[in-house]
Order: structure tokens, then sequence, then C-alpha cells
């Protein structure tokens, strides 16, 4: 089944503090509400360095995932370079997506910016440098939970998703491995939120 795993969903809620709702020049408490209701849509950003190879595939393993479980979430990628921006994944990595039935080919690259931080819930790194760059940047009131993407994975923490850009194609057989890997464990994750 070839199924187009589209990203043209943008999150719409706003992240106020849980509980409370902003009038103009007036903060009043909101109604109680369950504690799911209160909570912001998880949304999550995966980012690598270029956002051509692993954070796309991430992206496309992650939304199939999620969708399987029935998540309601928003999901996204980006890099923290922008030598890519505008450009379709790299044709690998659109190749061995799509040998899993999943197209990328309408994906273009972006590099995160600040909104972002405020935007997504979670934002995941592919490898530890991306880890680094994102910690560097963030900014100081950041809402967004930045971790390692292979910290979700059993017995795979602290590793990072090799990047394959320079290698051949076996290289993005074992990003496809490693990033299906975390989707199914972030999907569980995200299930019991
Ligand atoms: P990605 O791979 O970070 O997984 O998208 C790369 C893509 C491009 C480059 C490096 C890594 N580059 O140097 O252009």
């Amino acid at each position: 089944m070839l199924v187009a795993a589209n990203k043209t969903w943008r999150q719409q809620e706003t992240y106020s503090k849980p509980g409370w709702v902003t009038k103009p020049r007036l903060m009043t408490r909101a109604t109680p509400q369950p504690i799911h209701r209160a909570m912001p849509r998880p949304a999550i950003l995966f980012v690598c360095l270029g956002n051509i190879c692993r954070s796309p595939m991430a992206e496309a393993a992650f939304r199939h995932e999620a969708a399987r479980c029935g998540l309601e979430l928003s999901v996204d990628s980006a890099g923290t370079g922008d030598w890519h921006v505008g450009k379709p994944p790299d044709p690998r990595a659109q190749a061995e997506t799509l040998r899993h039935g999943l197209d990328i080919s309408s994906y273009r690259a972006r590099q995160i910016n600040s909104r972002d931080f405020h935007e997504f819930t979670h934002i995941l790194a592919l490898d530890q440098s991306n880890l680094e760059d994102l910690h560097a940047i963030a900014p100081a009131d950041a809402a967004a939970h930045l971790s390692l993407l292979l910290d979700h994975v059993e017995r795979m923490e602290g590793q990072s998703v090799a990047d394959p850009y320079f290698g051949d194609a076996s290289g993005f057989e074992e990003t496809w491995r490693q990033v299906t890997l975390a989707a199914q464990a972030l999907a569980q994750k995200f299930r019991t939120l």
C-alpha cells in the first residue's frame, strides 16, 4: 500500500499556561478541565542537519505509526542547516521510504527557527551533534522538550542515527531501521500520555 505521508497540517493551538485563558488585559481562571484536555496537543519535530535524509524519514515513519495507533498529534521535521531549504528529500531517502510504502516526495526541507521551540512540545534530535546545536540555539523561554531520538528506544539510549548522506544505499536502510524503532517507541509513549 502506498501512503502519502502528508505534511499539510499546521498547529493551531496557542500554548498559554494550561488551565488559563487569555482575554484582552485580563487573565481569568478557566473552568477546571480533565488533565488530558488541558494539556496542549503533542506536536513533534524531528531535527537533523540537512532535513533531506534522516529527519524526513523519521517524520514519515512516525506519521505512519501515529496514524496506525490513532494518535492525534502534529508532526514535522527540520534541519539545523540551511543548505537544502526548499529541496525535496534526497532521492535515496525517498527510495528507501517508498520501499516501505510511504511517499515523501512532497516534503520540502526547512531550517529550524525560534518559533519552533514554542510551537512544538517535543523536539527530537537525530544525532548528538544536532542535540547540542538545538540546546545552543534554543530561546531561554523555550517550551519544547529537547531529547535525542534513540534515547526513546530501549537499549539504544545515547546512540545517534548515523548520517547516511556521504555513504551508499545501505546507510539509508539502516536509517530506516532505526527511525522505525524510534517511531514505534515514541507512539507507545504518546499513547500512554
Ligand atoms: P541529514 O543528512 O542531516 O540526515 O539530512 C545530510 C544532508 C546533507 C548534508 C549533510 C547531512 N550536507 O552536508 O549537505
